[in-house]
């Protein structure tokens, strides 16, 4: 479960830092910030810190970079910025706008785009246009709702329709997770791989 020797690559506040994506699978993690990106990701990896979970809303900045083992071969995980961040003057959000509208427009190889929304509340406009962008850019999306430990089991599917229905996505794009319960780890290593072979095999 690439489990064991994920690596941090680097952090990259504009493309001329991206790394190469040498064939390998590249799959973002992107959501308001606050939402748990970080720690999807830290789980799916194992549980590892190995991306950096705050509480403090807004600290990342930049597009960190990891590489995943997987299967013999690599994948990349690019966590994203979150947005929405409160009060961020408005120079943050232009760069914002132009870091990750650059990133998910022109980056090679970046099969699925992970969605995050917290299960316990109502998307927002930024949630709308995220999807809208994947849209856009012809990226394939995964809505994936997250704390889910923070709802209920009986309603958890309705407020899952609910978002759904908000962001107008289909309930097949979307899955319930929990990073603190690891609701959904093996499910969404499932929806990774079927996204990573989509891309032609290395050499
Ligand atoms: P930014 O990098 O600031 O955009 O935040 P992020 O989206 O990476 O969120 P992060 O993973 O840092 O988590 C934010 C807070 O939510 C932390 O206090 C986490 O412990 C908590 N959290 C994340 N996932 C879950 C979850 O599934 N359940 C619960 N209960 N708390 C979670
Ligand atoms: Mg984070």
């Amino acid at each position: 479960m690439g489990r064991s020797n994920t690596r941090f690559i680097l952090s990259a506040f504009d493309r001329a830092h991206w790394p190469a994506t040498d064939n390998r699978a590249e799959i973002a993690f992107a959501g308001r910030s606050n939402v748990g990106k970080s720690s999807c990701l830290n789980t799916l990896v194992g549980g590892s810190s190995v991306a950096r979970v705050s509480k403090t809303p807004g600290r990342t900045q930049s597009i960190n970079f990891f590489e995943v083992p997987r299967r013999g071969s690599n994948l990349l995980f690019a966590d994203l910025p979150g947005y929405g961040y409160a009060k961020a003057p408005r120079s943050v959000t232009d760069k914002w706008d132009r870091m990750v509208g650059d990133y998910l427009s022109g980056r090679e190889n970046l099969v699925l785009v992970v969605v995050l929304v917290d299960l316990r509340r109502d998307p927002t406009e930024l949630d709308r246009r995220m999807v809208q962008w994947l849209d856009d850019a012809g990226r394939v999306g995964l809505l994936v709702l997250t704390k889910a430990d923070k709802i209920s089991k009986n309603k958890r599917l309705h407020r899952q329709m609910l978002i759904c229905k908000g962001l107008g996505v289909s309930r097949e794009a979307s899955m319930l997770f929990s990073s603190q319960q690891k609701i959904g780890r093996e499910e969404l290593w499932l929806r990774i791989d079927e996204a990573a072979r989509g891309l032609p095999e290395e050499d």
